[in-house]
């Protein structure tokens, strides 16, 4: 049974690293970022190596890249281009020098001298050379069979057309990195997530003159089949290719020593945002090729090199500029704009420095050298400054105490903490502050309040810079005419917008009152204020009768929202807002809330999957009849709902507790649904 699951869990990572492989490969779009797909590749071959009995034709462990697209011709490499274990830390490093060495079975006094190579990030090519000719280039495909792709890879400058040294060998094929500069890549980011995937894209064009758009460049740094090459080592044939007119890489080092490597590494590190071009590691070759050839090959990786890969959530920058962004709530974030840096996958070109005290307690300056994280979908943040590489002249960063509205800011007092607010915020002006306006819209147009098809946070920002929009109600006043006449529109996106900015006129009081953005307003508050005022008219009268106090009665409304409403309703432009609206809305009246449902004083929490029914409808179900839901285990819940594999812990504390554990159908019996 357990073999089973393991099997089929084996199976699915096999069936996603396909669909990313490909995607990645074969259409130049990844779906996930380098260091997710390099983390599942690991889990992949730890599994393999766990349990024997696993195997798949398709799994990374036989696999280099992918398989060529049927876009080009194929053709197999003479001998085939090999991928490279990795390393992460000085750990594995040691374990690598130690393994080379007892394999060569040295002594442990016997210097082992490496050729170090920065890991350029592109994309690799294949050369072959005949008595001096470029007359053919192929990408590296699956590792035996690439794409001819020669009429492309003649569309590079730098790689030599005809090379006439004498000692060129007669026949080889010189392997190396197609790869854009990054100052080349400014232009495209809008279309790739790095500079790679511009290479990629621009390379595997199917017309060469496209792939001619895209300045591309060429790094030559090993060779694959030879015929006639007479050099000993990696670093005398690095000289060679120089000499025959191949670009080599400027870094390129003859190194010894596991220390002296990590000291170069962290050189390397600290330059990395100053180069032009992407790498994602250093790569560390044997230098002697006698050495090499008795070491040979392991699967498909050479046991004579490593490549010592940079962190896939960390990277070293500088700090080009502090800009201050306006939130919707006003407060003042300031983001750092750093040289551009690639961390797993992505080029990273900002990263937020939270707030003014988050700038005094680090001391952060522009030009200072800091360490920048991203880690999964949170947004890359300053982690430390290197105050050692600070220049003198670098000036104590100032943060700004006026809006750029022209309103001061204020720190607000927190009553509960007894301190002040570490955020900096334009007092609540709403819509009468231009910056917060726009962040406004944004938010009423997002995914959980108007969610318009086609009008974006990115439209909005636009409509906005146009002057187009202003406040709310101009969404449902655009000018069609001129919208048709701007750049990359036309009659029929214009006729689409309309389309559906005219369908979400309609829309739940819920919605509508989350997306006014009152602060402390968000989903969960915007449906209980609903369900209390039912009515939008009931809502919109609230700043008349000013019995704000009474929402103090709502379960769920404290202070804090009852001070924000209450701010709401204060300023002229708001109510004017809900005016106009409510000329051009039709908002539905919420739902009366069943208060004596057969649910009521019911907690319930779901845990594992359930069939033919969502969480979602669950949850609906639970509320329609006055119960609530919980997020986890405690003395409060009464029901705990199971479904397939449900989370253990959960099972366990609620068992401990003594709390009812139901399944799907008896929790659909309590309410009376199943027959
Ligand atoms: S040597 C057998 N040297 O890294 C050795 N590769 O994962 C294989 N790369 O496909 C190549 N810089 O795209 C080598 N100086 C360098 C390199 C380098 C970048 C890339 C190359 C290769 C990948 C290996």
């Amino acid at each position: 049974m357990r073999k089973n699951l393991i099997k089929k869990e084996y199976l699915k990572k096999i069936k996603q690293f396909e669909n990313y492989n490909k995607k990645y490969f074969d259409e130049n779009k990844p779906i996930i970022s380098d260091s997710d797909f390099d983390n599942l590749k690991y889990e992949i071959i730890e599994l393999e190596k766990k349990y024997q009995y696993l195997k798949s034709k398709n799994s990374p462990s036989n696999k280099v890249g992918f398989k060529p697209s049927k876009n080009f011709k194929k053709a197999n490499h003479k001998v085939p281009m090999l991928s490279l274990s990795n390393a992460f830390s000085e750990e594995d490093l040691i374990n690598f020098e130690k393994k080379t060495a007892n394999f060569l079975s040295v002594k442990s006094d016997f210097k082992l001298f490496y050729s170090v190579e920065p890991k350029i990030d592109g994309i690799s090519a294949s050369l072959t050379y005949e008595n001096g000719n470029f007359v053919r280039g192929l990408s590296r495909g699956d590792g035996k069979e690439g794409e001819d792709i020669t009429d492309n890879l003649n569309t590079i400058k730098d790689i030599p057309k005809k090379i006439v040294s004498k000692d060129f060998p007669e026949a080889i094929d010189i392997r190396g990195e197609v790869f854009i500069r990054n100052s080349k890549f400014e232009n495209l980011r809008d279309k790739f997530a790095n500079p790679r995937n511009a290479a990629s894209g621009s390379l595997r064009q199917k017309n060469p003159e496209d792939t001619k758009k895209i300045p591309l460049n060429f790094i030559a740094y090993t060779f694959g089949f030879e015929n006639g090459l007479k050099v000993e080592n990696q670093s005398d044939f690095l000289k060679k290719l120089e000499e025959w007119g191949f670009k080599i890489n400027p870094l390129n080092k003859l190194i010894s020593g596991v220390e002296n490597l990590i000291d170069n590494y962290n050189k390397i590190e600290k330059k990395r945002a100053d180069l032009d071009f992407d790498i994602d590691g250093i790569v560390y070759k044997v230098n002697d090729f006698a050495l090499q050839k008795r070491l040979g090959n392991v699967a498909n990786a050479p046991r004579w090199a490593v490549a010592h890969k940079f962190s896939s959530n960390k990277a070293i920058s500088q700090i080009k500029d502090i800009e201050i962004q306006i939130g919707r709530t006003g407060a003042l974030t300031p983001v750092a704009k750093i040289k551009p840096i690639n961390i797993g996958g992505v080029q990273v070109s900002n990263a937020t420095l939270h707030n003014e005290d988050e700038i005094i307690r680090k001391d952060i300056r522009i030009g200072d050298t800091v360490t920048v994280e991203r880690a999964g979908d949170v947004i890359p943040h300053v982690v430390s400054v290197d105050t050692s590489r600070r220049k003198n002249i670098l000036k104590k960063f100032i943060f700004p105490k006026k809006c750029p509205c022209g309103y001061e800011t204020i720190k607000e007092f927190n009553k509960i903490t007894k301190k002040f607010d570490a955020v900096r915020r334009c007092p609540d002006r709403g819509f009468e502050c231009n910056r917060i306006a726009k962040e406004k819209l944004k938010h009423f147009v997002s995914k959980e309040a108007f969610n318009i098809d086609g009008f974006g946070k990115k439209i909005a920002e636009k409509f906005w810079e146009l002057n187009l929009i202003r406040l709310p109600q101009d969404i449902f006043k655009l000018d069609y005419d001129k919208i048709e006449k701007l750049d990359g529109w036309g009659k029929l996106s214009s006729d689409n917008l309309r389309y559906s900015v005219d369908e979400k006129k309609q829309i739940s009081l819920e919605r509508f009152i989350y997306s006014l953005g009152i602060r402390h307003i968000g989903l969960e508050n915007a449906k209980i204020l609903a369900r209390y005022f039912e009515s939008f008219q009931k809502f919109k009268i609230l700043s008349k009768k000013n019995n704000y106090n009474d929402l103090l009665n709502i379960d769920g409304i404290g202070e804090t929202q009852l001070v924000s409403i209450k701010s709401f309703f204060s300023k002229n432009i708001n109510v004017k807002i809900l005016n106009e609206l409510d000329k051009v809305l039709n908002i539905q009246d919420a739902k009366a809330v069943n208060n004596k449902g057969l649910l009521k004083n019911m907690s319930f929490l779901v845990t594992g999957k359930l069939n033919n029914i969502s969480r979602a409808e669950v949850k609906s179900l639970i509320e329609e009849n006055s119960g609530t839901t919980v997020s986890s285990v405690s003395k409060k819940l009464n029901y705990l709902i199971t479904g397939e594999k449900p989370t253990k812990k959960k099972v366990e504390s609620a068992k401990a507790l003594k709390i009812k554990i139901i399944d799907q159908d008896e929790f659909l019996r309590i309410l009376n649904k199943t027959s």
